[in-house]
């Protein structure tokens, strides 16, 4: 037993690799190993003799096991240790000042307007994409027949023979999150939802994916002003500037009542799109006050409470202030233009630090 043990202990000690340790491993203490063989002599022995044998050869297969697993320990410790040696950085380099990827003008533009609202007191609530025609619609007083649901060019899910869940659109806007935020948190409320909405439309000012802002305030005496003041906040605060105008006119949607489409002073000379001069109008959200019906479909009393909504084009208010003359380029990803209107990665948008610098 003695020179067994001085035998496997050297060969374990000698071992340069894994593989070697389990070839001894199989040969001292395998199924079919020395050890296990000695172990067989056992039958044959007295009583007496097996007594001292037995924990004899089980304490060597012990020992023989314990230092099989310290050997391997060790030759892991040595690969990671030589690995580390090689794959050295140096953290003191300085960074590579090519810009690699950018922030995508919907991206940057979302985070600007989430900053102003929520200065103004205003958190940002989400909603499915993909959403019930009763979410889309009626609960906001769209009924089945309601010309505002042709209007819409509306993208419908297709329906499996048999299927009788509620049909489901691709959200025709962020109005449905209006719904959604008044049965999760009912009144008072102020929030706002931006995200992608789905209309069948295509030209330079209309694709068929593109983004809404919705802003939702629901109080006591929530009149008609208080949705002008925050817009015109809004408006100066997003486009930097002290003097924009905006177009206040009489619209409707089922949704609210009264309701008021706003436009923004513009011109599209030379191919390039310009802010604040010129005698063109651009439509960038339509607004009015919420609704009674709309209310009481979020489970809010309208004896009790009232608000104003608006619904506003991100992508529009994009192209209006970083000059970009058409809305498709926005999801061409074509790589040279999104180098050229992308944003650094590192300019966080905030009202103190600057919106965009
Ligand atoms: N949902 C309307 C649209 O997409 C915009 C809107 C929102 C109008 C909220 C009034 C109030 O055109």
């Amino acid at each position: 037993m003695d020179d067994l043990k001085q035998k496997y202990l050297a060969q374990v000690a000698d071992a340069g690799d894994e593989a070697a340790l389990e070839a001894i491993r199989l040969a001292a203490v395998g199924k079919k190993g020395e050890v296990a063989l000695k172990m067989r002599e056992l039958g044959r022995m007295t009583p007496e003799e097996r007594q001292v044998a037995g924990p004899a050869l089980n304490a060597l297969k012990d020992e023989i096991n314990a230092a099989l697993a310290a050997k391997k320990a060790a030759l892991a410790d040595a690969a990671l240790d030589a690995r580390l040696r090689e794959e050295w950085l140096d953290v003191t380099l300085p960074a590579r000042d090519r810009r690699q990827g950018t922030i995508h003008p919907i991206s940057q533009v979302t985070e600007e307007l989430t900053a102003i609202f929520a200065e103004m007191g205003f958190s940002v609530a989400e909603g499915p994409r993909i959403d019930t025609d009763w979410y889309n619609f009626d609960a906001l007083n769209i009924p089945g027949h309601h010309p505002a649901r042709a209007e819409m060019d509306t993208f419908y899910m297709h329906r499996a023979e048999g299927d009788n869940r509620p049909p489901h659109v691709l959200r025709t806007h962020t109005s449905p999150v209006q719904i959604r935020s008044m049965e999760k948190m009912g009144a008072p409320l102020r929030i706002i939802c931006p995200g992608g909405v789905y209309r069948a439309d295509y030209d330079q000012t209309h694709t068929p994916m593109f983004h809404q802002v919705e802003g939702l305030a629901i109080d006591r005496d929530i009149s008609m002003a208080h949705l002008k003041w925050v817009l015109e906040e809004f408006v100066k605060a997003y486009f930097e500037v002290d003097g924009v105008d905006l177009r206040f006119r009489a619209s409707h949607f089922p949704f609210t009542e009264p309701s008021a489409e706003v436009d923004i002073r513009c011109s599209w000379e030379g191919g390039t799109l310009k802010v604040g001069e010129g005698d063109d109008w651009l439509e960038i959200l339509g607004s009015g006050m919420v609704h009674p019906n709309v209310l009481k479909a979020g489970g809010i009393d309208p004896d009790q409470w009232q608000g104003f909504a608006f619904g506003m084009g991100i992508d529009r208010i994009a192209m209006l202030k970083y000059g970009i003359p058409d809305l498709r380029a926005f999801f061409d990803s074509d790589l040279r233009w999104l180098r050229h209107y992308g944003f650094a990665s590192l300019d966080q948008p905030t009202l103190h630090g600057g919106l965009s610098r």
